[in-house]
This record gives C-alpha cells, structure tokens and sequence, in this order.
C-alpha cells in the first residue's frame, strides 16, 4: 500500500528551478520532467519516451516541445507527438506521454499527480508567509534518504532541536516545558510556551539585544506533506502571549517533504522572517544558518531510515512527544484510505 495519498499538490521543485531546462524529479514513485514554456508557464510530462521509454529528460528542448535524444520523436507541451521518428511518417496524434497538472504558488511549483479532474488550484497549501509583502523567505534543498513521514515526525516534535541542533537553536528550556497538541480537521498543531528564558545563539543575535525573553514554537502539520513552525522570542516586556505574539523576532519556517519513493523524499525549507528586512546580508546568513541546521537532521533521519530497515523485527514506540507526528500520520492514513474506498 502507498504511504502517500495521490490526490493532493505536491512542491515539486522552486520556481527557480523549472526554466529553459528540462529537470527530472521522481514524485511518488513518478518520473516526470519539469521545463517552463517560453511565455513562462510551467509543464510536466510523464519522463518517458512513449516509442522506448528513453526518459524525455534526456532529450533536447525545441520551443515549447521536448524532442527525445534516441530517435528523436517530438512531443509538445501538451505531451503530444509533433513528429515521428521518421520525417516523412504521418504524425500519429495517439503517440503521447501524460501530463500532470503544475502550477506555481508561493515560490514553489506544484504538482498534482492523481485524478486530474480533482486538481484544484485552490486546494494548494497556502504558504502565505512565502509570498506576503511584509515578510523575506529564502530557502533551500535537499533530497534525504527517509521516508518522507520521519521528515513530519521530525518538524512536528521540536525536542530534538535541544540535542541535534546543540549548538544553534537548542536549549534545555525546550525539554523543561510542556507541549500541547490540538487537531482541527486536517490540521494538526503542537505548541510550546517557553516564558523568561535565555535565548540561544541564533535567537539573540536575531533580537539583537540582551535579557531574558519569551520564547514559542508552533508547528502546524498542512496535508499531506507541509509542516509551518511560527518561531520566535519576544522581549519579556513586550507581554507576548501564545496567542498574541506579533512581535520580537519571529519568522515561519516552510518544510515541504515531497514523497520521492517510500524510502526517500525532496526536502524543500525555507524561513520568511519579519526581522530585519532590509538586511540582505542576514537573508543570506540565515540561509546558509539554516543550511546547516537542517543538515544535522538530515544526518539523523537516513541515519534512522538505516536502522529501521536493519532491524525489520522492531517497531517504533511513541512517547508524549511524538503526539503531532502521531496525529499527523493518522490524517495522512485517512486521505490514503479515503482514497481506496469503492
Ligand atoms: S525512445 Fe524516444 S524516439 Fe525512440
Ligand atoms: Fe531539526
């Protein structure tokens, strides 16, 4: 059974990415190849040849078509044969390869590999802080070797930050304080209140000034791959509260973990921030901090994934701050079966 539903968008790549060139990306087990047309709009056909099956990724691009590398027939944007192999062959209109939905939002593309009647724009995961005046994103990638849903459990249970992430964004005071999980329909959100504390290095700088503050975390799981984490710390005069904290420095961090097969996934993370913004040294320090923050969980999740696969006779077990990923993965188990249902 797939570990992912299929009728739902997916971020299949920044928009940076998918241009004149044509990208292949495996998504749920799917090759397709990304390239935008020259008026700009971005295209997915199915990665495959439909003569045999060369992935068209290979070939070379003409206009707004894909002519393959091996025998050189030529499909359109619309996955459809232009010229056969044979120049003086009748073009036969049947010879095509699929295409799928994909529309750019919010910095990323979107891809929509399940029925296509059901793809609808508006049901796209809305990344606002990724794309609102007010607010500076910048970002990055990594493709790690795990199942997509370790990446969930990870974002969703921020304790570990105290150990993986020692030295940036970890602190003690983040194992001293409860969390408190709440499901709103296919939403789920883990919340931490850590009130009068210390900042950690990454938070004071971000402040840029000394004393003790008021520090949240509020990790939202969007279906059936995005996790949004408000974060930030407030000065403790400035009376934050968990539900009222427009203040200090905070920002959203943006993970989109795309299935790439049950074992591997596309990790694109960003953060958009509040504070600063007319730094743009900081854009690229942040970036570049967060880099390297992420890389620690990415050691940690293959690293897991490893283990997991050489001990096939042992199961996972869930403590109290597993509830987010719990949760989550129950949403994502419902659309999975919503799906199967006759
Ligand atoms: S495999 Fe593509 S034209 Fe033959
Ligand atoms: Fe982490």
């Amino acid at each position: 059974m797939s570990t992912w539903p299929k009728n739902a968008w997916y971020a299949a790549a920044w928009d940076h990415e998918v241009g004149a060139g044509l990208l292949a990306r495996t998504i749920c087990d799917t090759p397709v190849v990304l390239y935008r047309t020259l008026a700009g709009e971005p295209v997915a056909l199915h990665d495959a040849c439909p003569h045999r099956l060369l992935p068209l990724s290979m070939g070379f691009r003409e206009g707004d078509s894909v002519r393959c590398r091996y025998h050189g027939l030529k499909l359109g944007a619309d996955g459809v044969a232009e010229e056969m192999p044979l120049r003086n062959a009748s073009v036969n209109r049947k010879v095509c390869t699929r295409t799928y939905p994909l529309v750019d939002r919010h910095r990323l593309v979107w891809i929509w590999l399940g029925d296509a009647d059901k793809a609808d724009p508006a049901l796209i995961p809305d990344l606002w802080p990724c794309s609102t005046d007010g607010w500076v994103f910048d970002g990055g990638y990594y493709r790690v070797a795990c199942d997509y849903r370790l990446l969930i459990d990870n974002l969703m249970d921020l304790t570990h930050e105290t150990w993986v992430h020692q030295t940036s964004i970890g602190q003690k005071e983040i194992v001293e304080h409860p969390l408190e999980t709440v499901v709103e329909g296919d939403r789920v959100l883990v919340k931490r209140w850590m009130p009068e504390i210390d900042p950690p290095p990454f938070w004071r700088n971000a402040l840029g000034k000394p004393g003790k503050v008021d520090r949240w975390q509020i990790c939202e799981f969007v279906a059936p791959s995005n996790v949004i984490i408000d974060v930030g710390v407030a000065p403790v005069e400035d009376g934050a509260t968990l539900e009222d904290h427009d203040t200090g420095a905070r920002a959203f961090v943006i993970d989109c973990m795309t299935p790439e097969t049950a074992t591997s996934c596309h990790y694109f993370w960003g953060m958009s921030r509040h504070f600063g913004q007319d730094d743009r040294g900081l854009t690229g320090r942040l970036q570049a901090g967060q880099a390297g923050v992420f890389f620690e969980d990415v050691e940690v999740l293959e690293a897991q994934q490893r283990s997991i696969e050489a001990n096939p006779h042992l199961k996972m077990t869930a403590y109290e701050i597993d509830s987010g990923g719990v949760k989550s993965r129950l949403i994502i188990q419902r659309m999975i079966r919503s799906e199967q249902a006759p």
